[in-house]
């Protein structure tokens, strides 16, 4: 059977309400994915427990970044919870990706289920080269030298044991150049050309993230809170994946810009 990519951000403010959603929305998808509001209301251990019911593969978006020891400390309790895939910020640094790709073994052994694989965030797809300039942290002039960065952050995980990043879809075939087909691209900032862009900034539609090397898709806002038009949020899962095997899609209003809504 072909595999679904679509991992559902269940981005919501509360257990009931993100239940709800993987409910609809579990015959639909590929995975869940959970995030910082969801963890930090709830509960991690809970939140997982719970969506475990489901059957399909859960991505813990934690985001770690900070120092080695304490990233590891966090992926050791996040394995022992048994998810897929966790990830940390590749920025954290080699030595805090290769204590996080340690940890999730030992968690994982410790509670006897399978270790999750750790993706790496390259540059969060909601960040411009103009967001990155202001920062003067980084040396980014020009998207070519943020496509340099994102690749040689890639490069570093995967050096550090990484099973993969997470990147915007248009970094995705240089990442898949230079780290090869085994590598896994799980790619945000996807959105259909029916709704706005939000505050993602390098965006792609998800069948042309698919097309250029994806291997998965988190998509939150354009299934989780559909406009009226679009119906559900299983019929906007249902409409991208028939735009994703190739029929056309149905242009709804005009792409908004940074911070235009749905
Ligand atoms: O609603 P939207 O489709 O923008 O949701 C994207 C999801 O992917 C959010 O939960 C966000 O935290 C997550 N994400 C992201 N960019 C990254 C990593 C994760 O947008 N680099």
């Amino acid at each position: 059977m072909k595999k679904n990519p679509i991992f559902v951000a269940l981005d919501r403010p509360d257990l009931d309400a993100a239940l709800q959603l993987a409910q609809e929305l579990a015959p639909h998808v590929g995975g869940f994915k959970v995030g910082l509001e969801l963890l930090n209301t709830a509960g991690a251990p809970h939140v997982v427990a719970a969506l475990r019911d489901y059957g399909l593969p859960i991505f813990f978006d934690g985001k770690f970044h900070d120092i080695p020891n304490t990233v590891a400390g966090a992926v050791r309790a996040v394995a022992r919870l048994g998810v897929t895939w966790c990830n940390v910020h590749a920025a954290g640094g080699s030595a805090m990706m290769r204590a996080a790709v340690a940890a999730a073994h030992e968690g994982a052994e410790a509670a006897g289920v399978v270790p999750p694989a750790v993706l790496a965030v390259t540059v969060l797809t909601s960040l411009t080269v103009t967001d990155l300039q202001q920062l003067g942290v980084w040396q980014i002039p020009n998207d070519a030298a943020l496509q340099t960065a994102v690749v040689t952050l890639a490069e570093r995980a995967q050096a550090a044991g990484c099973a993969g990043v997470v990147a915007s879809p248009q970094e995705i075939a240089t990442i898949r150049a230079a780290c090869g087909r085994e590598f896994l691209i799980v790619t945000p900032g996807v959105r259909p050309t029916w709704t706005g862009s939000q505050d993602q900034a390098r965006i792609m539609t998800p069948h042309d993230a698919l097309a250029a090397g994806a291997d998965y898709l988190v998509i939150g806002r354009p299934i989780t809170n559909p406009s009226p038009d679009v119906g559900t949020p299983a019929a906007a899962a249902q409409r991208i994946l028939q735009e994703i095997d190739g029929t056309p899609p149905l242009p709804v209003g005009e792409r908004g810009g940074r911070g235009g809504g749905l």
